[in-house]
Parts: C-alpha cells; structure tokens; sequence
C-alpha cells in the first residue's frame, strides 16, 4: 500500500532552545532564511508524501501558517514587482495538503504520534521529528518508503552510525543481519551506556510505521522520563511482526540543539554559492579576531 501520509511532531517545548522557544516554534526558527520544518517538510513531499500531519500544541499556529497562502503578502509582492519573491512565497503555500491535531499535554513522543491516528487510519504512514534535517539526493524518508515496499509494507526505522562512546545520547536499535544496511529488529535500547548497547546503529527521528502500532500504544504503560515511549511501543511491535532498520543514505543534523543547529548553518552557508564567499570572508574575520588558528 502505497505511504502518502506523514505525521511531523512538534508539540514539544524546546527547552534546549529556550528563551526563543519562550515566544516561537522551534521548528520556525531559520537555518539563514529558512525555517528547520521547511526542510523536514520538502524531505517528505519529495519522497511523495500527500498529506503532513502536524501534532501540534498552544503557540505553534505560525507552522501551520508557514505552509499556508499569504494573499496579503502575495498582493504586497506583486504591486513591488518583486517576483522571485512572489513564486516563492507561493511554491511554499502550496507545497502539500496540510492538517495539524492538538497533544494537548506533552506526554511523550509516543503520545504525539497516537493523536494523529485518526487522521491516519488503516494504512502505513512515515513519521518525521520536526528538528532533525536529513539532507540526501534520494529523500531519507523515500529510502525508508523503498525498504518497506520491498518486504510486504513491514514498518521500518531509519538508523544512522554513531560513534561508540555516543549511544547514551540515542535509542540503539538490536537485530539480526539482512544485509550491509538492513537489520530485522528484535528491539530497541533506549540511550545505553557504551558497554551496553547492542550496536552502535542510532535512531535520529526517520519512521515508517504499520497502524497496528496505535493499538500498541493505546496499551503501553508511561516508560522512561514518565513519558509514553514511541521506543516501547516499536518493542512490542518487534515482537509481533517483522520490523527492520535500515542505514539511510544523507547528512543530517540535530537541529533541535544549539550546537546542531550552528553546525546545519555553517554547512548551508558554505554550501549555497550565494551565501559562500562572504561567508568565508566573514569566518576569517572573525577567527583573526578571536586568535583562533585552524
Ligand atoms: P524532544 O525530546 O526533542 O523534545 O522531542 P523537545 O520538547 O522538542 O525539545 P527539548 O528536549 O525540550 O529541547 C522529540 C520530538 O518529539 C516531539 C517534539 O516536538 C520533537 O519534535 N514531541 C515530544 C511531541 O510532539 N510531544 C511530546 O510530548 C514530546
């Protein structure tokens, strides 16, 4: 069957990027001039994605407006002859269908993906986290989509490598080899201590999911940080059906904190041509001026 929905959580508080998440989304926040979501979004509708579900909370309402028109703004752009302005504007209003549903208290991840389930019903779907950018030719999300289809539409995980000592800051997944890439998942280690975790194949927020997880998390007790857990219920779905993670192609980055966040912006400044050579001047500037030597 084929995936066309996508469920995009963004209900959490940002506590990493406080005090701007005070006052504004944290996926609203700009990588230079372009919202992280923008990113997260064009991932999913380049990998076919129909309709985005965002599970939203109070404050967020400048996301959803983000993908939706602004006449007043288009109206402005026009009558300035501002016209590259103007087709972009317009590309990002009608980029994809979208509908958002309310966690209206923040019990976990788990929790937010459950919200949307009747807007999902009985068909697989992808699930994004709305601060992690993957930059890749062939969408991560598409890679993902790829391996499901490939064996009867089963859920899969998308995984990354991550350095040993680094496993206490992610969910490590557990499996059998399929292939280089692919593993069939007998579970999930939520943030193992190096000498305990399993692999060092790390989950950063990539999921196409089966809807028998709803029932899954309809059931699960509160687990860790007293949240309900999107890793325990996968678990539980390990046990039931097949499950496989796959090692998915792209750079991405944990914009959801400050350090990931200057690192997307470094890379995409040094990447853009437009952006590149002032850029660099800029750095040299600024490392002269503080005695950093490279
Ligand atoms: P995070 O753990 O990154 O939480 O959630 P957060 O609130 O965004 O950020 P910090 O840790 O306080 O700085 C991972 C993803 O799950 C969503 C978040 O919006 C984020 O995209 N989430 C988390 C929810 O939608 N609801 C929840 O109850 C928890």
């Amino acid at each position: 069957m084929k995936i066309r929905k996508a469920i995009i959580p963004i209900a959490g508080k940002g506590t990493r990027f406080l005090p701007a998440t005070k006052q504004i989304a944290k996926e609203i926040i700009p990588i230079i001039n372009t919202p992280m979501i923008h990113y997260v979004v064009k991932e999913a509708v380049e990998a076919g994605i129909e309709q985005i579900i965002f599970v939203t909370s109070s404050g967020k309402f400048s996301v959803e407006d983000y993908f939706d028109r602004n006449l007043e703004l288009e109206a402005y752009l026009e009558r300035n002859n501002k016209f590259k302005e103007l087709e972009l504007i317009r590309k990002i209003g009608s980029m994809v269908d979208v509908t958002a549903v309310r966690q209206k208290e923040q019990l976990g991840l788990g929790h937010a993906v459950l919200m949307a389930k009747n807007m999902i019903g009985d068909e697989p779907f992808a699930v994004l986290l709305g601060d992690d950018i993957v930059i890749n030719k062939v969408p991560a999300i598409k890679q993902l989509m790829d391996v499901s289809m490939g064996n009867n539409g089963a859920s899969v995980i998308g995984v990354m490598e991550v350095p040993k000592s680094d496993t206490s800051k992610y969910g490590i997944v557990k499996g059998d080899i399929v292939n280089e890439k692919t593993l069939r998942m007998t579970g999930m280690v939520e943030k193992p201590k190096p000498e305990d975790a399993p692999t060092n194949l790390a989950t950063p927020g990539r999921y196409i999911l089966t809807p028998d997880i709803f029932t899954i998390l309809e059931k699960i007790p509160r687990g860790a940080g007293n949240e309900y857990q999107l890793t325990d219920a996968i678990n539980v779905l390990c046990m039931e059906k097949d499950v496989f993670a796959y090692r998915f192609e792209g750079e991405r980055f944990d914009t959801g904190n400050v350090h990931g966040y200057l690192d997307a912006t470094v890379d995409f400044a040094l990447k853009d041509p437009e952006t590149r050579d002032k850029f660099v001047a800029s750095l040299k500037i600024r490392l002269a001026k503080y005695g950093i030597q490279l």
